[in-house]
């Protein structure tokens, strides 16, 4: 590495994305969880580049909501081009800032070591401008980098500009750039807007750069895909799937068993332990953390959940929930935010769980509702428990102690406390407080009528000779 500059970091999100037909702007577009700009910035903040200037301007206090006051903002009012965009970022960039790295905020593959790399070429060689060029098969949409007869670049012409000789071309501009700021602050102002799009190109300041006898150096990526940009819902679904594959195969590589990748969708915010095991269809979610030898799948979505090890989640739909160590789940389980499963939880089929904490070692295995409650070590929550947590205009608490047995079709009506050690019997609704060891019984009693039905029968064929008559 030569001496080691100043760096910051430029990322142009101010346009429209006509091409989305949206009503989101394009920076806000969600891929796999985060919105299509927040890929390329966290790239940047891995790359260690920093401070980092979004230059926003369609929707832009939606857009600055969104991203987060990490980063420095610049206002682009009117959307005049990404040369246009990029002078906008420059008063924003701190005085001692040497070199600076401009990226799209449309090209959401983009990786920390390739902005490293590139950074490196630039510190290397010396320039006044590194350009990330790629080659593609199919070059439709990208500028073109055009190049002299010794290999050097000497500008790159915009598809709606260029010749059908330059159409060949299939070297083409990815939007990633170094600069050394003096040159960028001298040149950009340079810039003009006599082109098809009557737009100030921030492509054409290599061109001018070159002109001025600038050094121009260019970065080709190993994998041209990195670099690709995203225009259209057809791009975003092809970026989602690429950045998909990227993301399992990563988890796979660390020891993460992806039992069939072409249906698992785990974001790139999510972390898995060693000897998890993933099975089809599997969703894992935004700030999912999952410990190590869990199984989980198949037919699961899991979001904003932290889940302990050796855990067992399948076929159910889990949201902002804490899961320790050791729980089972599922099938057909809700769980709700606010929910937290002590070490050795089990919950089984038809059962939702909302704001609730069950502790350690307790059972809740069939058709069950608990919300706003508190539940203790090694309960046994009966088949159809319900907690009436809501009496049509407020929520109250259910307390339930330690080794509380609840029998099936209890109605626990809150607010409502059963104390250590005491019994439900089953079908009973439980208005009061239950003492610790006691049984609470609340049904009317049974009564058998001898005889009842033959006595009916005998009535109905009465009936058929005499007419009908009540019993
Ligand atoms: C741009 C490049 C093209 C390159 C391609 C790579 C230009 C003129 N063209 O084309 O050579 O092959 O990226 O993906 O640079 N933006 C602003 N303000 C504006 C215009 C755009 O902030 O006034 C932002 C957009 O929000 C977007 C980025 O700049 O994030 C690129 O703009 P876009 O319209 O997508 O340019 P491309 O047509 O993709
Ligand atoms: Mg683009």
């Amino acid at each position: 590495m030569a001496e080691s500059r100043k760096i910051a970091g430029i990322v142009l999100a101010a346009g429209k994305g006509t091409r989305m037909k949206s009503d989101t702007p394009k920076a806000l577009m969600p891929l796999l969880g985060l919105p299509l700009t927040a890929h390329v910035l966290r790239a940047m903040e891995t790359a260690g580049i920093e401070p980092i200037v979004v230059v926003i301007g369609h929707r832009a206090e939606e857009v600055r909501a969104a991203l987060g006051e990490r980063y420095r903002y610049a206002l682009q009012a009117e959307q005049l081009g990404t040369g246009h965009a990029c002078l906008q970022a420059l008063p924003e960039l701190p005085p001692e800032v040497q070199t600076v790295v401009v990226a799209p905020g449309d090209s959401p593959l983009i990786t920390h070591e390739a902005f490293q790399a590139m950074l490196t070429l630039h510190q290397n060689t010396q320039a006044d401008a590194t350009l990330a060029t790629a080659v593609l098969e199919d070059p439709t949409g990208y500028g073109r980098i055009l190049r002299d007869g010794h290999g050097r670049v000497v500008g790159i012409v915009e598809e709606k500009d260029a010749s059908p000789e330059q159409k060949a071309i299939r070297e083409v501009c990815t939007s990633f750039y170094c600069f050394e700021v003096s040159v960028l602050r001298e040149m950009l102002p340079r810039l003009s807007n006599q082109n098809a799009q009557g737009e100030y190109y921030l492509t054409d300041v290599i061109g001018i750069i070159a002109q001025a006898g600038g050094k121009v150096a260019t970065w080709q990526s190993p994998d041209p895909a990195l670099l690709m940009g995203v225009n259209n819902r057809w791009e975003l679904a092809q970026a989602a799937q690429a950045l998909r594959m990227r993301t399992l195969k990563h988890l796979a590589l660390e020891g993460v068993t992806i039992v069939d990748p072409a249906t698992t969708y785990i974001e790139p915010t999510v972390e898995v332990g060693h000897d998890t095991v993933i099975e089809p269809n599997t969703h894992l979610k935004g700030a999912t953390r999952i410990g190590s030898r869990c199984t989980l799948g198949p037919d699961l979505v899991l979001q904003d959940t932290q889940v302990g090890d050796e855990c067992h989640l399948f076929r159910s739909h889990i949201v902002g929930a804490q899961i320790e160590s050791g729980v089972s789940v599922g099938p057909f389980a809700h769980i709700r935010p606010g929910t937290v499963l002590k070490q050795g939880v089990r919950v089984g089929d038809f059962v939702e769980i909302k704001n609730t904490q069950v502790g350690e070692g307790t059972k809740v295995l069939h058709l069950t509702y608990l919300g706003d409650a508190i539940v203790g070590q090694e309960c046994n929550i009966g088949a159809g428990t319900i907690t009436c947590n809501y009496d049509g205009q407020r929520k109250h608490q259910t307390v339930i102690g330690n080794r509380v047995f609840v029998g099936s079709h209890a109605t626990l009506i809150a607010p409502v406390t059963i104390h250590d050690d005491a019994y439900i019997a089953a079908a009973s609704p439980i208005t009061d407080d239950v003492p610790s060891e006691a049984l609470a019984i609340a049904r009317c009693r049974q009564t058998n009528r001898e005889g009842w039905v033959r006595r009916k029968r005998e009535s109905i064929n009465a009936q058929g000779k005499e007419g009908a008559t009540n019993e």
